[in-house]
């Protein structure tokens, strides 16, 4: 088996929603460019301690291909909902992919280019 036929996308879902959205804030009018990642914003996921997304990670793809690891987030299930903004130098990249861990479905990705 190789890691890619473990990762579900877009094609997998079912009435519950796992795969991550990635939204870029370029940060016109502002000093920081946002990077935000977020599982369930139209259906939200359940999040109890039996089923919930326990951790979400972004990497970042440079212009060059080099693939940087830009963060990883653990939620405490019923108290944080997956929704996180990562402060980037987007201009740096040519597409975000993130990765969504639920506890019961596996883990979910997505990738979004902003070139
Ligand atoms: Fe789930």
């Amino acid at each position: 088996m190789k890691f890619g036929e473990v990762l579900k996308g877009k094609e997998a879902e079912g009435k519950e929603k796992h795969v991550p959205v990635i939204e870029v804030d370029k940060g016109a009018g502002k000093e920081v460019e946002i990077v935000r990642v977020i599982v369930g914003k139209e259906v939200p996921h359940p999040n109890t301690v039996d089923h919930h997304i326990a951790w979400l990670e972004l990497y970042g793809v440079k212009k060059g291909g080099q693939v940087v690891s830009l963060g990883r987030v653990s939620f405490a299930p019923t108290y944080t909902d997956p929704n996180v903004g990562f402060q980037v130098p987007v201009g740096e990249f040519k597409a975000f992919c993130a990765l969504a861990y639920c506890n019961i479905h596996g883990v979910w990705q997505n990738c979004m280019n902003v070139e």
